[in-house]
């Protein structure tokens, strides 16, 4: 399918699927809804109201985070980034079929917009060998899997999903009943999943396996998200 690197709303680049008119990420801010759906929604609020408030007291003391879609390793990035103000350690496994094309990756401008400091981690992101663990930062450890999302078989491991799928407009198949159940069985308990899609059949989706969903404001141009909690 033909691609192209565009800039969306906030200067941030994305990779746009021209035949399906399908972005990676926000035409309206590719770096604002990342960090707005899965950093703000997503780490911070476990991180604030359960890792502290719960299971850091309960002896645990890093943070597993599975991403679906790594795609650009923009979500990665910027928790790497994030692990590092929190004095937080983080193991991220990526979950990506179809790698980006170091030719792509190239032409993107996170780097350069986040932190130049940070340059020799981004591109570990994606130099790092798939199927083995390596550690990027001293607060980050990625874990790459080329797979397909429904091979996924983690059970009880993850305390947050960062569900970053293509809409369910063009991929209606990775927003069904049967991929939740995946999802949730992945999590452990209190684990949550969050997504920048509000739409209410991927909703009743997620309620049906068993997650408790709500819905919260969205990033700049959309008006609404979800996050679902496995209680
Ligand atoms: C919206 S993009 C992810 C954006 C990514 N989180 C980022 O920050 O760049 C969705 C990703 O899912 C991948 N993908 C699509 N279908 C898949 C499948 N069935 N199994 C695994 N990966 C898939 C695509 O190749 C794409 O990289």
């Amino acid at each position: 399918m033909k691609r192209k690197v565009i800039t969306t709303s906030d200067g941030s680049k994305t990779i746009q699927i021209e035949d399906w008119n399908e972005q990676y990420h926000s035409v309206h801010g590719a770096i604002q809804e990342a960090n707005h759906v899965f950093l703000k929604h997503g780490l911070l609020f476990y991180f604030q109201e359960i890792f502290k408030k719960t299971e850091n007291l309960k002896g645990q003391e890093s943070v597993s985070i599975l991403e679906i879609g790594f795609g650009t390793g923009l979500n990665a990035f910027l928790t790497l980034l994030e692990a590092e103000q929190l004095n937080l350690h983080i193991d991220y496994v990526g979950v990506e079929a179809f790698p980006v094309k170091q030719e792509e990756i190239n032409q993107l401008n996170y780097v350069s917009l986040i932190s130049k400091a940070h340059k020799s981690q981004f591109d570990l992101l994606h130099q790092s060998t798939w199927e083995s663990q390596h550690k990027i930062s001293k607060y980050f450890q990625l874990e790459k899997q080329k797979i397909d999302f429904n091979q996924i078989t983690a059970s009880n491991q993850f305390n947050i999903i960062y569900f970053d799928a293509f809409g369910a407009r063009v991929q209606p198949e990775l927003w069904t009943e049967s991929i939740f159940e995946i999802m949730y069985k992945a999590l452990r308990s209190n684990g949550v999943l969050v997504t920048y899609s509000a739409k209410g059949s991927v909703r009743r989706a997620m309620e049906s396996v068993g997650f408790t969903v709500e819905r919260l404001p969205g990033p700049p141009g959309k008006r609404e998200m979800l996050r679902a909690q496995k209680n």
